[in-house]
């Protein structure tokens, strides 16, 4: 009882039986090949679970918080999406992974890739990678917004939930993608696991985990300007973190839409905005998934 997929079979390709942008056909494989180093910081996610949060404290953490130098610069460019830069550059005809090798090191690297596609020198090398999760009702309904502004979905929202329920979405199953990192993560003490509930409701404890983590050492002025930096109502208005490229973009489709990528921020989102016969399956499906991991049930 598979629920149709209302995108167009152009934007979605089966890789190794998961949903994946048809973008990436020509170098998922070969990113299985590039180069890892000690030094990088990964933040990985499935999409919505709070990586862009994720990534700025990561970034603002491991460079003194330098909000106003070159911290205020574009997060993109400071801590670039793997995947979406390789879109970029064969788009231009280039090497999909030359921006990453010329990159300034330390680097600091986002990727949604589930586990099978990551570069196995992850698993080698053992750079530090900080993996984030969310409550899967509101990563969700989050994605379903993403859906609807950035891919013009137009199905019904229950559509989409069963299409996420089924792991029919791109990077496939949430369920999947947080359950191989959590088995995986007692075995690499270079994965540290952040909840975006933790990341919500104990923010300070949760950045000062991060530091232990990444090895630096914050003064209490320096944090306190972190969290404040942080702060989803700063975020929301800081235009190198929420980019204007992507409301123009949903404004050419949609004119006087009020998207912005940082949309709500809060957490059991999904109460007001997830229909109540989806909540159960959803509770059924993450208590039959994440009871022995202790997740989300
Ligand atoms: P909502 O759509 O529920 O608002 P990602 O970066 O992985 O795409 O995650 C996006 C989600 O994180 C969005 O969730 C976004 O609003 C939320 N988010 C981003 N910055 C935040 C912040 N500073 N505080 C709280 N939520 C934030």
């Amino acid at each position: 009882n598979i629920p149709s997929h209302p995108l167009p079979s152009n934007v979605l390709s089966k890789f190794n039986n998961i949903i994946m942008p048809r973008a990436y056909e020509q170098f998922i494989e070969s990113i299985w090949n590039i180069n890892v180093y000690e030094d990088d910081t990964w933040v990985i996610t499935y999409p919505k679970c709070g990586t862009t949060w994720t990534q700025e404290a990561v970034w603002q953490i491991c460079n003194d918080v330098d909000i106003e130098g070159i911290g205020s610069t574009p997060l993109r460019q400071r801590f670039p999406f793997v995947e979406i830069q390789a879109v970029g550059a064969v788009a231009h005809k280039e090497n999909p992974f030359e921006f990453i090798s010329e990159m300034k090191r330390p680097r600091f690297i986002k990727s949604h890739l589930p586990i099978c596609f990551l570069p196995k020198q992850l698993w080698t090398v053992q750079p530090k990678i900080v993996y984030v999760a969310r409550e899967p009702k509101d990563a969700a309904i989050s994605f379903y917004h993403h859906y609807y502004n950035l891919y013009r979905y137009r199905g019904s929202k229950e559509n989409f939930l069963d299409l996420f329920l089924s792991g029919l979405v791109e990077h496939g199953s949430y369920w999947d993608h947080i359950e191989q990192f959590h088995l995986l993560k007692p075995h690499y003490p270079n994965i540290m696991f952040v909840t975006y509930e933790n990341m919500k409701h104990h923010m300070p404890r949760t950045l000062n985990e991060l530091c232990v983590f990444l090895n630096k050492t914050l003064s209490g002025k320096q944090m306190e300007k972190l969290v404040s930096h942080l702060q989803f109502e700063n975020m929301k208005e800081n235009p190198g973190i929420n980019p204007s490229h992507l409301k123009e973009t949903v404004q050419r489709h949609r004119p006087g839409s009020e998207y912005t990528f940082i949309r709500r921020g809060i957490t059991d989102s999904h109460k007001d905005e997830m229909p109540k016969e989806y909540i159960e399956k959803f509770n059924e499906m993450t208590k039959g998934r994440f009871h022995e991991l202790g997740l989300y049930h």
